[in-house]
């Protein structure tokens, strides 16, 4: 019979940071693969608000750095649920913010966007967009920017240009009917949409201090389109702690194959994070058990005093032998 529980892990600060592995998180999946005593397979995913790549590269940098199969199916970046964006957006102009080189354009391509700009293309369709750093990505396809009318900026992943990018995504949301290079006089009204994949103001890598994530960007960006416009910055966000992104990874989980959960029924999930505002906040909004690790963003003494985990653990390890003994 399937099981009717689940694991969702965050990735950085919980399973690696940076490129070095936790060393309690190869133990601690192998655990879910049926490595214990009662051979056991429980369903897992990978929920991270990382991104950049797709699933299937997500996949298979993780099973190298744990040595343990994680199938793409298993992993949920940051972006995946903007996949739900292309019924909208499919033939409409859009700009893709941030990752290295043509990764987010990648990303978007096979999720089915057809009209894709980056911030790549307009630095050189025009390198005085941005006069102080020189266009790094060389494109051989050129694009007539002008004659691409932006219908909505999607920010995929960390910007690599913080300048650059502030200024191309405000260029966009400022323009007129989305042509770059025009200004629009009245900004009450905002014509362009915006969308975020995650607003996680820091995380967790192998630096000893946390490092400045998508949700700073964010923050920085709408208190330069306030400064300059006196207008609030409107705005979608996905990825942990936002609903959306919970209820299209329960979907996930129910249809992991094999070893899904029980379909009929709401699968209890555990949700290991090492980030109180947004893996802590959003599973315990949606109603999954939360358990907070000590390896990465959080290191208050105690529980979280703002969002207060379910559990809170040395590590991933522990994390799962909790739950488990929760279970059984
Ligand atoms: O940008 C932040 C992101 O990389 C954090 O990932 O796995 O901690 O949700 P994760
Ligand atoms: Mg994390």
């Amino acid at each position: 019979m399937k099981p009717n529980y689940a694991f969702a892990f965050d990735i950085d600060g919980v399973l690696i940071k940076g490129k070095q592995t936790i060393p309690e998180a190869k133990r601690a999946l192998r655990l879910l693969n049926g490595d214990n005593a009662a051979k056991r397979h429980v369903p897992f995913v990978l929920l991270t608000n990382g991104g950049g790549v797709t699933e299937a590269k997500k996949a298979e940098q993780i099973s190298q750095m744990l040595d343990i199969e994680i199938r793409p199916e298993q992993v949920i970046l940051s972006h995946s649920p903007m996949r739900l964006l292309v019924e909208k957006y499919k033939d409409k102009q859009v700009l893709i913010v941030g990752g290295v080189g043509n990764s987010c354009r990648d990303v978007a391509k096979g999720y089915g966007f057809e009209n894709i700009l980056t911030p790549d293309d307009i630095q050189q369709w025009n390198p005085s967009v941005w006069p102080f750093t020189p266009p790094k990505f060389d494109n051989p396809v050129k694009h007539d920017v002008p004659k691409m009318p932006i219908d909505a900026v999607m920010m995929f992943h960390d910007a690599r240009d913080w300048g650059r990018d502030l200024q191309i995504v405000l260029d966009a949301v400022c323009a007129q009917n989305g042509v770059i290079g025009t200004q629009k006089i009245d900004f009450t009204a905002q014509q362009i949409p915006l969308y975020f994949s995650n607003v996680s103001k820091i995380w967790s890598t192998d630096f000893p201090a946390p490092r400045l994530g998508q949700g700073s960007f964010k923050v920085a960006l709408e208190q330069l389109y306030e400064t300059l416009t006196e207008q609030k910055l409107r705005s979608t966000s996905f990825g942990k702690p936002h609903g959306t992104t919970y209820a299209y990874a329960e979907h996930v989980i129910k249809n992991l194959s094999p070893g899904g959960c029980a379909e009929d029924t709401k699968p209890r999930v555990y949700a290991v994070g090492d980030n109180p505002a947004a893996d802590i906040k959003g599973a315990n909004a949606y109603g999954w058990t939360s358990i907070l690790v000590r390896t990465g963003v959080f290191t208050e003494p105690g529980n979280s005093s703002i969002y207060p985990a379910d559990a809170v653990c040395k590590h991933v390890q522990e994390a799962v032998e909790w739950a488990i003994d929760q279970e059984e």
